[in-house]
């Protein structure tokens, strides 16, 4: 266990280091191969809310498992809501971080949504500081410019008081962990295949479907398993009114890449989480001479336009997918494919563009010349 003398301060988080880190061997070869999700580093953040006393008692201290009273109230309503942000290390060692302030701000609208406590942008992002001053070693450093291995941050907070009535908790807890990331989906970015989900729906009208909460991911998980049952990496929603039109991923945004250079991607509902990495997308593919369109785009739109060769590429995008193109879609009735673009489409050059430009900025490799980046050590 970590001793006073230990301690240091990181502004205003207080840090115990680990007297176990892992040692350097064991984390270089978990660097080589980090895999996605499987491995955390050596600290965690922490920050403590209560009804009285508001945030208190920021702390950086060694990664292990919480102590939960086991009527927590996240046990019982899920009430409970998460981010996803990644740190990118660049050529000279730095680490940076990508718009951070986007995640914070939308992690505020999910507390909103979730009756949980909002937290600040300098609480936010000062626990990924904080947190990377003492696992900086944990950064992985990128093989080539196709590499997108990251350290992949998890912001979370959770309702921890210990209550059965169904009320918003007055106590919570704000932890941030780190794991080692090396591509999302095992195939890397070889095309993926999409389940429709015919049955299954991930959110409603004045549900929480943009907020970044457990239960949609929980509410996606039986159709992610008729996918996984069908050899598709991800399922694709559509819209719990009408069943009708194109929603989101289970854990992605979409985008459709038209012929004459559109590049349209489901309007934003409240039945549709806002990615960090599709607005960004928007602004990019203009820079790209595309031109965005955010609009309704119906099943019967993918059906036909892929028939007829209009629409050439559709990708997935979001933090940990960074830009994943999509190969077909298949559905207990059909299997839709695209028939148009350069060799049956194979070389998804549009989507593999904007990759490329993504990850360059990411990287520091190209100009942050929208300011997008921020530094973490
Ligand atoms: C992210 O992209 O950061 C997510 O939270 C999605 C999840 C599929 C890992």
């Amino acid at each position: 266990m970590p001793t006073a003398s230990d301690t240091q301060f990181t502004s205003q988080f207080e840090t115990l280091p680990s007297n176990q880190p892992m040692a350097d061997e064991i984390r270089a070869n978990i660097l080589n191969n980090p895999g996605f999700g499987k491995h955390f580093t050596d600290h965690m953040a922490h920050i403590r809310w209560t009804v009285d006393a508001d945030w208190h008692g920021h702390q950086v201290r060694p990664y292990g498992p919480l102590t939960l009273d086991p009527a927590a109230s996240v046990l019982h309503y899920g009430q409970e809501i998460f981010e996803g942000i990644k740190a990118y290390r660049h050529a000279d060692g730095s680490i940076w971080t990508f718009r951070p302030e986007k995640n914070a701000e939308r992690f505020r609208r999910s507390a909103r949504r979730l009756a949980l406590p909002e937290l600040s942008d300098a609480d936010f992002i000062g626990s990924l500081k904080a947190l990377l001053a003492q696992d900086h070693a944990w950064v992985p450093t990128p093989a080539s410019a196709s590499d997108e291995c990251s350290l992949y941050l998890r912001p979370f907070m959770i309702a921890s008081e210990a209550f059965l009535g169904v009320r918003p908790a007055h106590e919570v807890d704000y932890y941030v962990i780190a794991s080692p990331a090396a591509a999302y989906f095992k195939g890397g970015v070889a095309p993926v295949s999409i389940w429709l989900s015919s049955h299954y729906k991930r959110a409603a009208p004045g549900g929480t479907g943009f907020a970044k909460c457990g239960g949609n991911y929980a509410a996606s998980l039986a159709a992610q398993k008729e996918a996984e049952a069908h050899q598709c990496g991800q399922v694709a929603f559509l819209d719990a009114a009408e069943n009708k039109w194109v929603e989101e991923l289970g854990g992605m945004n979409l985008f459709f890449v038209f012929k004459d250079g559109r590049l349209v991607t489901p309007r934003l509902t409240d039945t549709i989480l806002e990615g960090v990495t599709r607005n960004s997308v928007l602004t990019l593919a203009k820079e790209e001479g595309l031109t965005p369109e955010e609009r309704p785009i119906s099943i019967d739109e993918w059906r036909e336009g892929a028939a007829s060769g209009e629409i050439t590429e559709i990708f997935a995008c979001g933090t940990a997918a960074v830009i994943t193109p999509v190969g077909e879609l298949v559905s207990e009735h059909e299997r839709i494919r695209l028939t148009a673009g350069d060799a049956n489409n194979d070389s998804n050059e549009v989507a593999m563009r904007l990759r490329t430009k993504l990850l360059d900025l990411q990287y520091g490799r190209s100009e942050d010349k929208h300011g997008w980046l921020t530094q973490l050590v």
